[in-house]
Parts: structure tokens; sequence; C-alpha cells
């Protein structure tokens, strides 16, 4: 069953009932003002940071679901009721909610009244603009009373939730003309506080939120909207809020705006007072004044939107695939701007609170957004690298506030440095721009560490080299990419955080094929830099560890007929036909397979078959198999998870793309696309009720075959997923691939594709590609060639800039 349809036109997914199995939601601001919003109006706004600037409160996992959001409601004399359906769930006459690229609009009807709420972060500005569009569709006069509602954060949305002795004496407002200013801890601080505002004079309001609700009513039955009067009510500690009382008369026929800005600001110390007590307001003035009329609006809206016609037109494809097409050209790539904001820190499934910006995730992220904008990718690279150390290890995760290694979560997971290879090469084949090797880069943020970010790539690689196993294979610290399988910890007190203890250390055999092929496919990345770059002795010695890697790998890291995928503490193999339980993986066999280990010897194939046998199911391919059935102490959090869920025998999406890689490296592209379309959104539409989660982006878990309920997905947006099967999709399956010297042209596809049109902006120059398949090939291309000149290879050359290409390319 579908809850709404795809408008590609428009760039829009539209859900038409707002029951929805799970709030689909949407993102706002691409910078340093952000909300969440749902397909009701639920959702919060953050500066920068969801966990130290929170703007607004919400409450995760409350009841009923989505509780708190930026909500209307309308009383017209006889009805209350919200443009969304939520928070009232007055029945409606008709429901729409579009989710756009960084907009969103909800639109309900109500006795012949139509209200249409705009939501968007307009670019370069630091507020969420939402736009109130009423609309009298009768011919009788309507007299609306309009009630404007967000619920303030105290900032820090961890003591938020829990300092209730501090916060309920420490709330502070200020209210002049239509607009109310949150203020708490401005005084003490803090330099920043933030506002609402509305561009018509209010005949009321309220900031206290117990006199706007009445202390036992819930969201959907605020007493000041049932009562239809404000109380005027000023908040001294307690639970701010901002509600703006506006009435509406509209004639038949008539219809009017109102524009509401919630907005941030921030003053210098000097400048943070307007007078005693009284916050200086100037920069939201100035902001509000931006947006002071509909038009304006407006305009804002259209800026937004040619912003985004200019990201997704460096990458278009045309494949007669409409699910296809639509992914690639709109929502994958919306996502992977989405992920590389975000990282894994604010979504309906991340609480904002619990993780900053990932040092693995968010190399990753990147592969998906690089060409996007490069200046943005390669900002975040010299961040990410900062918070490196001397010997290559990293911090784990880093505030986005701060940029600052995050403490409590700290370092040891082994794959982590040889991320920073891909984000960095990723980033210098699409620009171009080798400088951003020179560039000095600290070690752990420490003012006079710099070296240069190539110091920190020789680095990284060396990390790998110098924490090698007795088996000659990566030592796998806290874990690898897979942060459940926690082979140096051994806990069984359940206070413990798997992920932080690693009480079992000394000693450990605990080696990982996971980060064994890692490192071969990115190490031949470091040395083909080096090479490119004219470190040839440099190239030489990486190119010995990788040679020494892969002989490793075929001598201790096969089992007969697919990879192993570890082995433990005590030396014992993991993902074996040894084991009893979890014979096999999917992470080892798809990165020794993309690495192409083994390939002549039939490794890959037989590899491969044995996940295709093993691990794939209707839904997509699981992570392990048979799934672990008791917890495994030497093993940790993998196998704490019931059967057929997350990382126990999940169908964990990120990594899917790493079998559809591998099957090209095979050269079976029927494979390949067959696994693209298990897990991709656009294909699961009809099973929406299942699935649960949105239709128009990736989630990072289905649940995998052993599962209670196969087919259901949890966690979607903030997920590697998105970047990966852009990366999956793009390079390997339609073959589009950003070289140093030019454009690579590699396709591996089904059969019975005839062929496809790609338009790559790269360079500064745009190619227009076209892909022909005469003979029903999979894999291999016969020609190439440039406005009509043939070339040899399938790279195109780097072609002068500005101009506009015509590539034909014909498969074998
Ligand atoms: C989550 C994490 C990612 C990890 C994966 C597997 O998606 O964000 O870093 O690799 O889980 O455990
Ligand atoms: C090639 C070889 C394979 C080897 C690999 C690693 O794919 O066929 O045997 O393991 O390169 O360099």
């Amino acid at each position: 069953m579908k809850y709404g349809h795809f408008d590609d036109n428009r760039r829009e997914y539209v859900i038409t009932n707002p029951r929805t199995p799970w709030p689909w939601i949407n993102y706002l601001g691409n910078e340093d003002f952000f909300s969440l919003v749902s397909n009701t109006g639920g959702g919060y706004s953050f500066y920068k940071d969801a966990k130290f600037r929170r703007l607004t409160r919400y409450r995760y996992n409350n009841v009923p679901m989505d509780s708190g959001g930026k909500y209307f409601y309308i009383n017209d004399g006889e009805t209350v009721w919200s443009p969304g359906w939520k928070p009232c769930k007055t029945e409606l006459d008709s429901y729409e909610c579009r989710h756009g690229m960084n907009y969103t609009t909800i639109k309900g009807v109500k006795n012949g009244v139509e209200a249409e709420a705009l939501y968007f972060v307009p670019l370069k500005t630091w507020a969420e603009v939402q736009k109130l569009t009423l609309r009298n569709t009768t011919n009788e006069v309507k007299a609306l009373k309009i009630f404007s509602f967000v619920e303030w954060c105290l900032w820090n949305a961890a003591s938020d939730m829990e300092n209730f002795q501090r916060n309920f004496s420490t709330g502070e407002v200020e209210i002049e003309d239509s607009v109310i200013y949150h203020k708490t801890e401005y005084k003490e601080r803090r330099d920043h506080f933030a506002y609402y505002s509305v561009n018509e004079p209010m005949q009321g309001f309220d900031t206290d939120r117990e006199t706007f609700f009445g202390l036992y009513n819930g969201f959907d039955e605020p007493q000041t909207v049932l009562e239809g009067a404000p109380c005027n009510s000023e908040a001294h500690g307690w639970s701010p809020i901002a509600s703006h009382y506006v009435e509406v008369v509209l004639q038949p026929g008539e219809s009017k705006e109102l524009v509401y800005v919630l907005g941030y600001v921030e003053n210098a110390p000097e400048e943070k007072w307007e007078s005693k007590n009284i916050i200086n307001k100037t920069k939201a003035k100035a902001t509000i004044a931006r947006f002071d009329t509909a038009a304006k609006v407006d305009a804002a809206l259209a800026e937004l939107n040619a912003y985004w016609d200019n990201l997704l037109n460096v990458f278009t494809i045309k494949t007669g695939e409409e699910k296809l097409d639509r992914m690639v050209n709109i929502w994958n790539q919306y996502q992977c701007m989405i992920t590389f904001c975000f990282s894994r820190s604010a979504s309906f499934f991340e609480s904002g609170i619990g993780r900053g910006m990932g040092f693995r995730d968010s190399n990753q992220d990147l592969v998906g957004f690089v060409h996007q904008i490069p200046e943005r990718a390669r900002e975040r690279i010299i961040d990410i690298a900062s918070t490196q150390f001397p010997d290559g290890g990293c911090y784990h995760q880093y505030q986005p506030l701060t940029k600052k290694g995050n403490n409590e979560i700290g370092q040891g997971f082994n794959d982590d440095p040889m991320w920073l290879i891909l984000g960095t090469t990723a980033y210098i084949k699409e620009s171009g721009d080798f400088t951003i090797l020179d560039e000095p880069v600290p070690f752990d943020n420490e003012i006079g560490s710099e070296v240069s970010l190539f110091h920190h790539l020789t680095v990284s690689f060396d990390h790998v080299v110098n924490n090698l196993g007795p088996h000659g294979l990566p030592l796998s610290g806290r874990a690898d990419w897979n942060d459940c399988l926690n082979l140096n910890c051994f806990s069984n007190d359940p206070n413990e955080s798997f992920q932080t203890t690693e009480n079992k250390s000394e000693g450990s055999q605990a080696q990982s094929l996971m980060i064994a092929g890692l490192f071969v496919v990115y190490g031949r990345d470091y040395v083909e830099l080096c090479k490119v770059i004219g470190k040839t002795e440099e190239a030489a010695r990486a190119q010995q560890h990788i040679d020494a890697m892969v002989a490793a790998i075929k001598l201790n890291g096969w089992d007969g007929d697919w990879f192993i995928r570890a082995y433990d503490y005590f030396g014992n193999k993991i993902g074996s036909k040894d084991n009893e339980e979890s014979k096999i993986f999917i992470e080892s066999n798809g990165w020794c397979t993309m690495a192409g280990i083994g390939l002549e010897e039939g490794m890959v194939a037989k590899a491969l078959d044995s996940v295709k046998e093993r691990l794939d199911c209707e839904h997509g391919i699981v992570l392990n198999n048979p799934p672990f059935t008791k917890y495994y102490i030497e093993y940790g959090e993998i196998s704490s998870y019931p059967p057929g869920y997350k990382e126990n025998a999940g169908i964990f999406c990120h990594n899917n793309p790493w079998i559809m890689i591998g099957e090209t490296v095979q050269g079976r592209g029927d494979r390949a696309w067959e696994y693209f379309r298990k897990i991709c959104p656009s294909y699961t539409e009809e099973i929406s009720d299942l699935h649960k989660v949105e239709p128009y982006v990736y989630a990072q878990m289905i649940a995998g075959k052993d599962a209670f309920k196969p087919g259901e997905a949890k966690n979607s947006w903030l997920t590697g997923t998105a970047a990966w099967n852009y990366y999956a999709i793009t390079q390997y399956i339609l073959g589009i691939q950003p070289t140093y010297n030019g454009l690579r042209i590699e396709p591996c596809i089904a059969p019975e594709w005839k062929g496809f049109a790609v338009t790559r902006k790269f360079r500064g120059a745009t190619y227009q590609i076209e892909v022909k398949n005469p003979n029903g090939s999979m894999k291999g291309v016969a020609s190439l060639t440039v406005d009509g000149k043939a070339i040899e290879g399938n790279t195109i050359p780097l072609m002068p800039v500005g101009g506009t290409y015509k590539v034909e390319v014909v498969m074998n």
C-alpha cells in the first residue's frame, strides 16, 4: 500500500494520507540552521549542533508518536483544526504534504478553508521561514483565529531532558511588537537567543506552556485555542513557548498570507544588550525584515529551488527506468546532502544528542556528496583529519559546534583511518585540487602540531601496517566498520557500553578481514595518488604492504567458499564453516571481492555465489547467516540483537552496495542490478505499509529473513547507505568514474539494458554521454568517441572548460 506518490517534475514526494506508518520527514536548511519536519508538522530546529544548540523542544519516542513541532491551530468558530491533521487530529476534508528539496508544504482543507503551511530555511539564513496561506473557498465570510506554536528547548538538548530542578526556574522571554524572544541563559554565558515572529500585528500571545495548554491537556487540545482566546502569558521559568494569536477575516474567495520567522542570533559580548536586561535585537530585526512580505518569501524559495537546480544538474541520467532515474537524479543525491550535513546526529531515529560527526561515517558520506559542492567537502576533510592522532588513530566522532573529538566515545576503531584516504582521493578526483594535500592540518586540533594533509594519509595507511595481528591481518581494535563486532570487549555488565568497553586487548588476536579488504582497496588508491604526485618511493613502499596483505588474506582469510570475517581474541575464526552460528558475513566478502582478491583463482566468484546462496533474500542481503541466537561474550553487541535485526542478520543496507560493486568486479551486471533494486526505496514504495519508513530515502536497516517481520525498515535518512548506493549505481553500475585525469566509463549493467544516457559536469566541462549496448553485454567498452573522435581506452580525457561534449560509448 502507498501513502502518496512521487512528483518528479517538482522534485517532491506527495503524501496524501497523514496516517503514514511512521512519521515521514524532511530536512530544512543545509548549512548552519536546520530543521526536521514531519508530514504532520512535527519536528524541531537547531543551529549547527543538535545537542548544544537546540532551539525547539522535541519529544522522541513519545505517545502519540511525533509529539512537538511547529504547529498552527485554527479556530473557525465551530471547529479547531490543524493543516497537518496533527496535533488536533480533526478529520480534514483533504490533506497533502509535499516534501521537496529542503522545503515542505503541508496543506489541509476544512469546511471550505484551505490552510497551507510552507516551511523552509532560506539560503544563508539563520532562520526557518514559514508562510501560512489561508483561503476561503466558500460563499460566506470566515472569521478565523490563528494560533501558532513552538516550544523552546533550553539549548542543550541533553540537560533539557534531565535537569528539571534547574530548568523549571531558568526560562526567560521578551515580547516586543509581534516577536517573541527566547533568552534563557543569555544573561550569563550564552551569547545567543532565538525568536519567533509574525508579519502582522498580533492580537495576543502566549509564552507559558501550561497557560497555553492547561496542565493536563495534550498538544491536541490547547485550552486557549479551544476557548478561542489567548492569555498573554509571560513565561518565568517552567517551559517557555511562543504562540502568536492573529485574527483573520476572509471574504468569500479571499486569501491571506502570514509569514512567521523562527530564528537564531549570536551577539558579541559587548553587543549583547540594548539596555539593562533588554537584549540587543538588531540582527533579529534585520532577518525578520528580509522576510516581512509573502513576495520576499516566495523569492527566497525560488532562490533555494535554483540552488538545487544547480546541484542536481551536475549528474543526471536517463535510463528508461523511471524509478531509477528519480533516485539518481533527485532523492539519492538529496539524501547524500543530508548525510553530509548531519552525519549520524539528528533524525527521527538519532536523537541529536548521542552522536556527533563520525570519522568513518563522514568520510564515506563524501563519495555521494563531493560532486555537489566540492569546496564544502574540502573543508569537511580538513575538519575530520584534524581529529586524528600522530599515530594515525583518530577520534571516532567530533561535535560539529566545537569540531573537537568526542571524549566519551574516544578512539580505537581500527578501520577509521583508512576512510580518510577514500574521502580525500574522492575529493581530488572530482575537483582536480591537489593543493589540499599540502594543507597544514593539526593532530587532535592541537595548534602547532600541523603537518600536511598528505602526511595524515600516510599515517592513516601506516596505522594499519603498524597494527597487524599474528595472521598478518589488521587488528580490529574496538570494532571495524561493524560497530557491533566487539572482539576485545567481553562485557557482562549491562551498564557498560559495547562501543566504549575494551577490557581485553592486551595480546588480542582479534583481526578483521573487513579492514584487510578495505586496506587493499584504499591502499591501492593511496599508491595511485603517490604515483600521480611523483612520490614513487612511497608508492613502492606502500605497494609492498598491500601485496603482503593480499597474500595474508589468501592464506589466512579464505574459508574454501568465502572469506572468513575475522579472528576473535583467542585467534578462533569467525564467519567460517567451522562456526556453529554466523558461518558467513557480508562485510569481508564485500571488501575482498571489491579488492578483486583471488579473482583469477575464482575466489571472487565463489565468495559472491556463497553470498547469493546464504545471505540474499527477497528484501536484500542480510549481514550474516545463520543469525546468532545467543549472546557470545567474545563477539559483543552483534550477538545482543534478536535474529534478523540490525547487525545480527538484518539487511544492513549500507553494505549491500559492497556486494553490488563486488559483482561488477566479476562482471555480473545482472546480479548487481538485482541487488540494487531490492533495497532501493522507490522500488519498495508499493510495500510502504510493510516497509514503514519513507519511500524516497534509504533506511539503514531492513529486517532480514530471520526476523519476526522481514521487510520492515528502520532508521531512515542518516546512513552510509545513501552515499554507498549512489556510488555503486553511478560509478560501478552506470560506471561513470571521476579519475585524476578524466572520466572513466566502465558500465556493468544488466544484459537486457539497451543503453542509457548521462549528463555529467566534470571539472568545468559538460559531457553528454550515450552508452549503447547493442549486444546485450554486461561489461566492457568496445569503443568510445568524443564529438565523433575515437578515443583509445575508456577514459574521456579532460576537455576544455566551458564546453559541452558528446560522448558515445558502445559496449562489447
Ligand atoms: C552505523 C554506524 C556506522 C557503522 C554501522 C555498522 O551505521 O553509523 O559507523 O559502520 O552502523 O555498525
Ligand atoms: C588481481 C589478481 C588476484 C590478486 C589481486 C590483488 O585481481 O587476479 O589474484 O589477488 O589482483 O592484487
